[in-house]
């Protein structure tokens, strides 16, 4: 049986553990981004409105964008209490469904995984959710795009099943978010980029955004305990959006 059919037959056995992640809420995000966020939609909008006749104006978000290696940026984004519930809520589905390898991928760069829009959806739900109302303006802060959707999983490094990823693009998205859930609890890991350099392992929570078509990377060796990420896949285009 094909992993996705399985997923959706299972789905309607799975039940939410953490009922509050299934409410996308302000708790959920890093205090100081979520304000300095809401305080860059008047800049944000003034420059849509002027349907690019001026040129955009700094935005109060920009101040806490980091850029680590050339066009790989990093952001404080989910808090400690939102990335404690979801590995809390992640081991209950890890229970359920176990971590698998994804088959749309050839096997070198397959990385044990749940995919959340097959095997969760009120999580996937609000996690969107949250990458419309607080990523989008991120977005709009660095590039000037924004995202109208795209697939979000779990991944897990580690020993056993898989220490480290093979160099690759993230083929189906535009855009491309990691988010460590779990940093300190492990050792080795990072993420390395072609050409322009290692980035090690950022704070737990902590979002490193990168565009997908250009950025080819790997995730680099762990050498204890699970590296459980959480992979946002977005992209630009309404058509691709669509799961
Ligand atoms: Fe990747």
């Amino acid at each position: 049986m094909e992993q996705g059919m399985l997923a959706e037959q299972l789905e309607q056995d799975y039940q939410l553990k953490n009922l509050l992640l299934a409410y996308p809420n302000d708790w959920f995000i890093d205090k100081e981004t979520l304000e300095k966020t809401k305080l860059s939609l008047p800049n944000l909008l003034k420059f849509y409105k002027s349907e690019g006749t001026q040129n955009p104006d700094p935005t109060l978000v920009q101040s806490i964008i980091e850029e680590t290696v050339k066009d790989v940026y990093k952001v404080p984004l989910f808090s400690q209490t939102f990335c404690n519930l979801l590995i809390d809520e992640m081991k209950n589905l890890e229970s359920f469904y176990g971590f698998t390898p994804n088959p749309d991928e050839d096997k070198l760069r397959q990385i044990p995984e749940i995919v959340l829009q097959e095997c969760c959806l009120p999580i996937y739900n609000s996690l969107l959710e949250i990458v419309f109302s607080v990523v989008n303006p991120i977005l709009l802060s660095i590039w000037n795009r924004h995202v109208t959707g795209g697939g979000i999983q779990i991944a897990n490094y580690n020993l056993k099943d898989k220490k480290q990823g093979a160099w690759h693009h993230d083929a189906s998205a535009d855009i491309s978010i990691v988010v460590p859930l779990n940093t300190g609890e492990y050792e080795g890991g990072g993420t390395e980029f072609l050409n322009r350099g290692i980035v090690d392992p950022i704070p737990t929570g902590n979002a490193l955004i990168f565009p997908s078509f250009t950025h080819m990377h790997r995730g680099l060796p762990v050498k204890s305990g699970n590296r459980y990420l959480l992979v946002f896949w977005l992209t630009c285009d309404e058509e691709k959006s669509k799961i």
